[in-house]
């Protein structure tokens, strides 16, 4: 597949490309990435290198991960990254943490989901999100998104070392459940 650009009121969603790898080096030394996320740790340049050079474009080639940089503008450095994996459709995300708290996940992670929903990736009808126990601030942003809370019997997640950690679930269809926000509420109390 063609690398996709997708806009919204605030970003512009589009290819990580190599001139980015000082930002995302910077980014994912972020303790936090240390225990919600897969990404390498400790995290190296070459890491960002090999993800930028290798990963993302054989990601977009084959379909196997479509991964976009958010940006407030085209040619700006990124302020987050977020991702499709092909199992599933499953969505992951990250922010450069002083861009936190502002929505802008919430405004990606709903653009990228509709896209997947609306026919970018054929015959999609399901997006799913998955984290940590405890990872309340991703948690919030797939609330924000329109993805429904559920309870696989299975509940687990991989983390980067294989091991298998409880897991919040989450699933998404192109028409939001209505059933969806307060489907949060056991896990993140009522929306403030
Ligand atoms: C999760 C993350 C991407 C959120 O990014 P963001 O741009 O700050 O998200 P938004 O501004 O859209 O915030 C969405 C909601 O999450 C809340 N939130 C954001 N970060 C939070 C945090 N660390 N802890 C608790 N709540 C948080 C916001 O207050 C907002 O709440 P609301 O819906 O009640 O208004 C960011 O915190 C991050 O990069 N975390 C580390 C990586 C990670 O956990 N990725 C997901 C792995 S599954």
């Amino acid at each position: 597949m063609q690398p996709v650009v997708i806009r919204t009121e605030r970003l512009v969603l589009d290819l990580p490309v190599p001139a980015d790898a000082d930002v995302v080096t910077r980014a994912c030394q972020d303790p936090l990435f240390e225990s919600v996320l897969t990404t390498p740790w400790p995290y190296e340049r070459r890491h960002a290198d090999a993800f930028l050079g290798e990963h993302v474009p054989k990601g977009w080639a084959t379909g196997g991960e479509l991964t976009w940089a958010i940006r407030a503008n085209a040619g700006d450095p990124l302020v987050g990254m977020i991702s499709v994996r092909e199992t599933q459709n499953e969505i992951g995300f990250w922010m450069v943490r002083e861009h936190r708290g502002a929505g802008v996940m919430s405004e990606a992670a709903t653009a990228v989901a509709e896209w997947v929903l609306a026919g970018g990736i054929a015959g999609a009808s399901t997006v799913f999100w998955r984290a940590v126990v405890g990872n309340t601030g991703s948690a919030k942003v797939a609330r924000a998104a329109g993805f429904r809370h559920i309870r696989p019997a299975d509940s687990l997640v991989p983390d980067r070392d294989g091991n298998l950690r409880p897991a919040w679930f989450g699933v998404r269809e192109a028409i939001v459940d209505p059933r969806a926000e307060s489907s949060w509420n056991e896990i993140l109390g009522p929306r403030a």
